[in-house]
């Protein structure tokens, strides 16, 4: 098994993503993931959910949330940013912006964002509770990626339907997605009450997968590669997206790549990822390393963020991150304690001179 079952863009040939994150999904993310790649590897790239009213007038690249890398040097390759709206004219704005500015490779529309705000507004999770109206943003999309130079597919990343997740309810919730444009479709087989707890009912997405005409993508639960292999096989699902744990243990893509022969990363050509506990521990120091120093390079000086600022990003990193090590609230109390980042990596150091094991699962409250 190698392939993806279909691909969902021409060129992807790798079966895990990143999700959409607030506060987590950006530049620094996408490049510690694709620093762990398999060499050959790809798949698409997600951003953190923006705001389509703010989009069309907003100033890419001032902020953590829209800085793409374009550089010769470092250029990102299949953004698919994702997008929260419900308004015709600024999902059209926006989508003609984003690819004339970040040559993405297809748009999600957000219907699984539960905060009060997403309520209020109309979009978010609540465009589950009305499928004609959840139709009618799809097919806003759709209509604006027709208008591209190139068509590019559009995405619906959704949450499980009601608290009794009901299956015919949900299909018949797609089918209308699908009929709008909907390209393919991410499933979070959560309800909105459940937020980010419990267990994601992985049936929904096998019936899903069943039911509909177009890919699916299965999120929910992966914290480690098997798992992985696991929801592929179990649900049939066309590809895996998972978030905290792959922010965690980014070199689950190394991990997964080995399962399916693709090479090593080019940083560690001819080298094993690291599989023990101990071996996962360590490489969570190298990764937090890198993550501080790449948050400088970016958000210090790229995008000139204050120090206090981004002190606060890379806390809430370690917040939902160090669940997965032994010791984590221990780096979480002194993290919180450093007051500029050379204090932070001062304690980071001193932490990971300590062997420090990581553990497969955690429980997720977050
Ligand atoms: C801090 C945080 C922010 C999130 N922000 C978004 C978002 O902007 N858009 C979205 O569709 N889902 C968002 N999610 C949900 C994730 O995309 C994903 O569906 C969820 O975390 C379950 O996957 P996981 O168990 O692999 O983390 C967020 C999750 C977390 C933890």
């Amino acid at each position: 098994m190698r392939d993806v079952k279909s691909k969902l863009l021409p060129d992807q040939n790798f079966p895990l993503c990143l999700a959409p994150m607030v506060g987590l999904s950006h530049v620094v993310q996408r490049k510690i993931i694709q620093h762990y790649m398999p060499k050959n590897a790809t798949t698409f790239w997600p951003t953190e959910m923006l705001n389509s009213r703010r989009l069309p007038k907003e100033v890419l690249g001032i902020n953590s949330e829209t800085f793409v890398d374009m550089s010769e040097e470092h250029r990102e390759q299949n953004i698919v940013p994702q997008i929260l709206g419900n308004e015709e004219i600024a999902i059209r704005e926006s989508i003609i912006r984003l690819q004339n500015v970040w040559d993405i490779k297809g748009v999600d529309i957000n219907m699984g964002c539960p905060v009060q705000k997403a309520l209020k507004h109309n979009y978010g999770v609540a465009l589950m509770g009305d499928s004609d109206y959840a139709a009618r943003v799809v097919e806003y999309a759709a209509n604006a990626t027709q208008k591209l130079s190139k068509k590019i597919p559009v995405s619906v990343k959704l949450r499980a339907v009601g608290s009794s997740h009901s299956i015919p309810e949900l299909i018949s919730f797609v089918e209308k997605l699908v009929n709008a444009g909907a390209d393919w479709i991410t499933l979070h087989p959560r309800s909105a009450e459940q937020k980010r707890r419990g267990v994601a009912d992985w049936n929904q997405i096998t019936e899903l997968k069943k039911n509909i005409s177009v890919p699916v993508i299965g999120n929910g639960d992966i914290q480690i590669a098997d798992d992985v292999i696991k929801m592929l096989s179990e649900t049939n699902c066309d590809g895996v997206m998972a978030g905290r744990a792959l922010a965690a243990r980014p070199w689950m893509v190394w991990q997964l790549g080995e399962k399916l022969n693709f090479d090593s990363p080019v940083a560690y050509q001819n080298q094993k990822a690291p599989m023990t506990d101990l071996e996962e521990g360590a490489e969570f120091g190298r990764m937090l390393l890198m993550y501080i120093e790449l948050t400088e390079f970016y958000f210090k000086e790229k995008i000139k963020m204050s120090e206090g600022l981004i002190l606060r990003r890379i806390l809430f990193f370690i917040k939902t991150t160090h669940v997965w090590l032994e010791f984590g609230h221990t780096l979480m109390a002194h993290s919180t304690r450093a007051k500029t980042l050379d204090e932070l990596k001062i304690y980071v150091n001193n932490f990971f001179e300590n062997e420090q094991r990581m553990y497969q699962r955690t429980e997720l409250r977050q």
